[in-house]
């Protein structure tokens, strides 16, 4: 995936990637049964994190920034990118003002994305008119649920909208969006670790791993 701008790109996950051994890593012991493989270890999400930081000040910078979290998934990403772009603010000419806001959307259950995307908690977005908003989400599957953020939030007149996932997931069932920014393309495989969850768990889990059919009946509520 080269295209124009740095922006533009992402690390390409392939179908046949095998992963990692799950005893090659420190996973916690509570969850060793209900893993196969690890497939994004812990440092290379905080690499790429690094990286998509700097593209970020670059292309917003110079702009106070709004960065909208979108719990209970994206919680882990947001915090370390934001960790990153607060380093470069205190090592660079240029520098950005911060601000943090949160939203609380559910559109899972079990392994399926549900028809409906509901805001359950957060902010009022009504703080954001006028603002330079980052949403920083965890993963894009369908596409639905940012999209239907990003229509409630035009609603409020934001002076600019840029959205950062960490994850893509390449799925027949996408609806075509893609986000400004994103971390990793991967293929259609349920992935938790890194407070991407199944029903609640794995978010206490350091490493994007894949989990097994035992763990998703285990785990079904
Ligand atoms: P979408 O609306 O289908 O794009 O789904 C996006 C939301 O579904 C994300 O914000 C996640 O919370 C959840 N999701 C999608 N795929 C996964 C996955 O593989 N693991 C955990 N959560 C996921
Ligand atoms: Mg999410």
């Amino acid at each position: 995936p080269l295209s124009r701008s740095p922006r533009n790109r992402w690390l390409k996950i392939p179908d046949d990637e095998k992963g990692y051994e799950l005893d090659l890593f420190c996973v916690p012991k509570h969850y060793e049964e209900d893993l196969d493989r690890v497939i994004i270890p812990h440092g290379l999400i905080m690499d790429r994190t690094e990286r998509l930081a700097r593209d970020i000040v670059r292309d917003m910078g110079g702009h106070h920034i709004v960065a909208l979290c979108v719990l209970k998934g994206g919680y882990k990403f947001f915090s370390d990118l934001l960790d990153y772009i607060k380093a470069l603010n205190q090592n660079c000419d240029k520098s950005v003002p911060l601000t943090v806001d949160f939203i609380r959307l559910k559109s899972y259950c079990n392994d399926q994305s549900t028809n409906s995307v509901k805001v359950i908690g957060g902010d009022e977005l009504s703080t954001l008119t006028g603002k330079n908003v980052l949403i920083v989400e965890d993963i894009v599957e369908t596409g639905r649920t940012m999209e239907t953020l990003l229509s409630l939030l035009s609603e409020c007149n934001p002076k600019m909208v840029k959205v950062v996932s960490l994850l893509v997931k390449r799925t027949p069932r996408s609806s075509g969006y893609r986000p400004d920014y994103m971390g990793f393309e991967v293929p259609d495989w349920f992935l938790v670790g890194y407070a991407l969850d199944y029903n609640e768990y794995f978010r206490d889990l350091g490493h994007i791993c894949i989990l097994n059919e035992k763990a998703k009946v285990k785990y079904k509520v």
